[in-house]
C-alpha cells in the first residue's frame, strides 16, 4: 500500500490575481476586543462563500492576516516563526516607517460592491471590537500600471512559483499554507516625476514605460527600482514575493499613491528588497523610486492558512504574558469607527444573516 497523501492545507487566497478593485483596511483590536475578533476567524470564508456563489465572476478573494502583538492577544500556543513587528528603516535619505496595525483585511475583487459587501458582513460582527486605523479603495488603472505610469506586476511569479514564493511550505509546519504579508502606503509627488522625461523616468524603474520592458543591464542603473529587487540567492535561485500593489488616489486629500502589498513564505525575502530600496545596495545606492514617492505605513502580517482560521488554536491564558480576554461587549476605551448597522449595506452578501 502506498503512504497516504496527507490533506493538503486549505490556503486562504494568497495567490489569486490581480483584480479591478480592492479594499484594504488596516485595524486596530480595542481591548476587550479580542473573543469578538476570535469569534468572526471561522467565518470569514462563509461570508465570502454567501457572496461568491450569487455573484460568479466577481473573482472576490479576501485575505485576513494578523500582527505580531494581536497573534499574542488573540492566540495561545507557537506563533509563527517569521512574524514580528516591521522593522523601521532609516537610509540616508529615506524612511520606511512602523506603523500599528493587528488586522489586514485584503479584499480583492472585480467589482467594488462584492468587497464592500464582505467588509460589510465582517464590521458588522466586529462592531465595537476593532477601529479601522486606515482604509484605501484600489482600483486597476489603464493595463495595470501604477499612477506614475509603469505597468506593475509583470515580473511576478506565477503558478508553482508564486505558491512558493508567497506561502509557508515545511520550513513551519505548524503554520504552512500561511504568508508574511507586508503592506506600505506610498504617496506619489506626481509633480516632480511628470517633470521627468519618460528616458529618465525609465531609468529609475528599470522597465520601459510604453512596452514594459526590462532596460538591459549595461543601461538598466543599480539603483533602479528592477535592480535593486532582483535578488538571488547563494544557489543562484530568484528570492521572490508575490506582488498585489494597488494605485489609488483621492482628489480631496491631494493623496496619490500605490498601495504595496508583498506576500512571502520567507519575511526577510521582503525585508532584503526594502533593505536594498531604502539602505541601498551597496549601502548609499538606495532605490530612486523613493525620491517620488514616500512610504507613509508598513505593517507586517501573518496570513495564516484557511484551516488554522476554522478552527484557531485557545486564546492566551491568565498564566502567560498575554492580555487577558474580556467580553466583547465590554466597554471600549474609545469608539470604534461606526461599522455594519446603519451602514447602507443591503446585508445581501450572505447566506449567514442568523449569525450575526
Ligand atoms: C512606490 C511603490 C512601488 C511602485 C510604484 C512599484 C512599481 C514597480 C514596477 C512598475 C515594477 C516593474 C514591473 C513589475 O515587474 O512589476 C516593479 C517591480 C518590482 N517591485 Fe515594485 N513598486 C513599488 C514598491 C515595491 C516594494 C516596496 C517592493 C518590495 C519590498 C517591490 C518589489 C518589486 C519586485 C520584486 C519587482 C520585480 C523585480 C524583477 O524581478 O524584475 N516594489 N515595481
Amino acid at each position: 500500500m502506498p503512504d497516504a497523501v496527507p490533506d493538503p492545507v486549505a490556503t486562504q487566497p494568497v495567490v489569486a490575481p490581480l483584480t479591478t478593485a480592492a479594499l484594504i483596511l488596516v485595524a486596530t483590536i480595542e481591548a476587550g476586543g479580542e473573543p469578538a475578533v476570535r469569534d468572526v476567524l471561522p467565518d470569514l470564508a462563509a461570508f465570502a462563500r454567501g457572496i461568491d456563489f450569487r455573484m460568479p465572476g466577481a473573482g472576490l478573494a479576501c485575505v485576513t492576516g494578523i500582527g505580531s502583538d494581536a497573534w499574542d492577544r488573540l492566540f495561545s500556543g507557537p506563533r509563527p516563526a517569521g512574524l514580528h513587528p516591521f522593522r523601521e528603516l532609516r537610509g540616508a535619505r529615506h524612511h520606511a516607517p512602523a506603523t500599528p496595525g493587528d488586522l489586514l483585511f485584503h479584499i480583492r475583487g472585480e467589482r467594488m460592491d462584492v468587497c464592500y459587501e464582505w467588509a460589510s458582513r465582517l464590521l458588522t460582527r466586529l462592531d465595537g471590537a476593532v477601529r479601522i486605523i486606515d482604509e484605501t479603495q484600489g482600483f486597476r488603472y489603464f493595463d495595470h500600471r501604477d499612477l506614475l505610469g509603469f505597468v506593475d506586476g509583470t515580473e511576478n511569479p506565477v503558478g508553482a512559483a508564486a505558491q512558493a514564493a508567497a506561502l509557508v511550505g515545511s520550513a513551519d509546519p505548524a503554520f504552512a499554507g500561511g504568508s508574511y504579508v507586508v503592506v506600505q502606503k506610498y504617496l506619489h509627488d506626481l509633480t516632480t516625476w511628470n517633470a521627468l522625461s519618460t528616458e529618465e523616468q525609465e531609468r529609475v524603474i528599470g522597465r520601459t514605460k510604453l512596452h514594459d520592458v526590462e532596460l538591459s543591464d549595461s543601461v538598466k542603473p543599480p539603483n533602479s527600482h528592477v535592480a535593486l529587487n532582483t535578488l538571488t540567492a547563494p544557489d543562484g535561485s530568484a528570492r521572490e514575493i508575490l506582488r498585489a500593489n494597488m494605485p489609488f488616489g483621492s482628489f480631496e486629500q491631494g493623496e496619490f499613491g500605490t498601495y504595496f502589498i508583498g506576500y512571502a513564505a520567507d519575511p526577510d525575502v521582503t525585508e532584503q528588497m526594502l533593505r536594498n530600496m531604502f539602505l541601498g545596495s551597496p549601502p548609499g545606492t538606495y532605490d530612486r523610486i523613493l525620491d517620488f514617492s514616500t512610504a507613509v505605513t508598513g505593517t507586517l502580517f501573518h496570513a495564516p492558512s484557511a484551516d488554522f482560521l476554522d478552527a484557531p488554536p485557545p486564546p492566551p491564558t491568565l498564566s502567560g504574558t498575554e492580555s487577558v480576554p474580556q467580553p466583547a461587549s465590554a466597554p471600549v476605551a474609545q469608539a470604534p469607527v461606526p461599522a455594519g448597522h446603519g451602514n447602507g449595506s443591503l446585508h445581501i452578501g450572505s447566506l449567514q444573516e442568523s449569525a450575526q
